[in-house]
């Protein structure tokens, strides 16, 4: 299991949209494991591959509290397939967007349809923290940050600020 470099905004691959996968193997397995490794590591609760960089449609997530043990989840070509018509707010961030806080209003309860580390197709109902977790993770494969459900001139001063950062970066080395 490797530690991948987790891409940070303005990357543009992160507007970028993502490939299915045709089948489950044991590369994807790998991959799969090198994004939780990356997740737990970071830390974070939620990884889509694009974030290292990989256009390709999967997700893992792990809601579970800290004293509690590891419950992660691997989404293969996630798709939602039902959402709530109640909405619920929650304070979001990202690992590609770090130190970055603000709400977002999603649906409060999802289906999401996927493929398994195993290949095995799966439905799950989510709600709470892990329904905002998917939805959030599964946005990302579309090109979707957290920061566009923002006002304008919110989003542009979050963007702004890692123009610069990255500008910076960039002179220093
Ligand atoms: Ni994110």
């Amino acid at each position: 299991m490797a530690l991948r470099d987790i891409v940070i905004l303005p990357d543009n691959i992160l507007k970028q949209h993502s490939d299915s996968f045709a089948l489950v193997d044991a590369a994807v397995r790998d991959l799969a494991d090198d994004m939780l490794n990356t997740m737990y590591h970071a830390p974070g609760i939620g990884l889509a591959a694009v974030q290292i960089g990989v256009l390709r449609r999967m997700i893992v997530v792990d809601v579970a509290r800290e004293e509690e043990p590891r419950e992660p989840l691997c989404l293969i070509n996630p798709k939602i397939i039902w959402s709530s018509e109640e909405t619920s707010e929650h304070e979001e961030g990202c690992l590609s967007i770090p130190d970055t806080y603000d709400l977002v209003t999603r649906p409060a309860e999802i289906k999401v349809q996927y493929l398994d580390r195993d290949g095995a197709e799966c439905e799950r109902h989510c709600n709470g923290l892990l329904s905002t977790c998917v939805q959030h993770e599964i946005d990302h494969l579309d090109g979707v940050l957290f920061i566009d459900y923002l006002s304008r001139l919110k989003r542009q001063r979050v963007i702004k600020k890692f123009v610069k950062a990255a500008k910076q970066n960039g002179d220093n080395s």
